[in-house]
């Protein structure tokens, strides 16, 4: 099957919710994330906020053929002015307020991201991490994801992500790691404890400039 990738602006994101909320539910009804119908159609409430944060983004991924949606990333700028995000208020509390700010406010969060099973495998969530992220003025991004997401994981560390922390969340079983892109600061341990760390998290993490707005 032949796809393609197309940019697609926010305006135009929440017509395409039912499409996207089926990859989602495809790709997120299976282990280990074994969402239910319920959480899928959270996704749904997720995206309303996620397509007013700033410098949101969307990429899908489109068979060439029919059209079909067989893939999707969404992120966006993690700024105090936006809808507050899924994690924030909760990362507060497990990695403390002196690293929300000074790591991960105003540096593009990596929101959703998912393959249709079918398609999985064949480079489709490789191209969408790459074109989501092309063009940011810089190269800091992260994410929130589970530990035991091994197909996620592997496909970030392939292109040079870290794990900067294991988490915690109330309300969550699984342990969620914190992971965030390459930066030009090379040589970080693989897992910090942020809250004792934050100056590291901050050479890690860097800056993203003009990234505020
Ligand atoms: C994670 C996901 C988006 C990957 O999509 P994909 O199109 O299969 O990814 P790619 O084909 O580009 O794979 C890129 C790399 O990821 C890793 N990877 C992908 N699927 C994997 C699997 N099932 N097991 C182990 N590694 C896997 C591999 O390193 C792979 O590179 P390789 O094939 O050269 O070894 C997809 O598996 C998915 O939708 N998973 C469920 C939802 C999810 O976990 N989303 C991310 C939440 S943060």
């Amino acid at each position: 099957m032949s796809i393609h990738l197309c940019r697609v602006p926010a305006a135009a994101v929440i017509p395409l919710g039912g499409e996207l909320r089926a990859v989602y539910a495809a790709a997120f009804s299976r282990p280990p994330w074994g969402e239910s119908a319920a959480q899928c159609d959270d996704f749904l409430v997720r995206l309303r906020d996620q397509v007013g944060r700033p410098g949101f983004r969307c990429v899908v991924a489109r068979a060439t053929d029919d059209g079909t949606v067989c893939g999707f990333v969404l992120g966006g700028i993690a700024s105090r002015t936006a809808a507050e995000p899924l994690w924030t208020p909760r990362l507060d509390a497990v990695v403390g307020p002196e690293v929300v700010e000074g790591c991960l406010r105003d540096r593009f969060e990596l929101l959703e991201l998912a393959v249709t099973p079918p398609c999985q495998r064949r480079g489709i969530g490789g191209s969408l991490l790459d074109a989501v992220l092309a063009g940011l003025p810089c190269e800091c991004a992260w994410l929130v994801t589970r530990q035991d997401a091994v197909a996620a994981r592997r496909l970030y560390a392939r292109r040079g992500w870290l794990d900067m922390a294991v988490v915690q969340f109330p309300g969550h079983a699984e342990p969620r790691v914190i992971m965030a892109s390459p930066s030009r600061s090379a040589g970080w341990p693989d897992v910090v404890t942020p809250t004792r760390s934050p100056a590291r998290w901050r050479r890690r993490v860097g800056e993203c400039p003009g990234s505020s707005g």
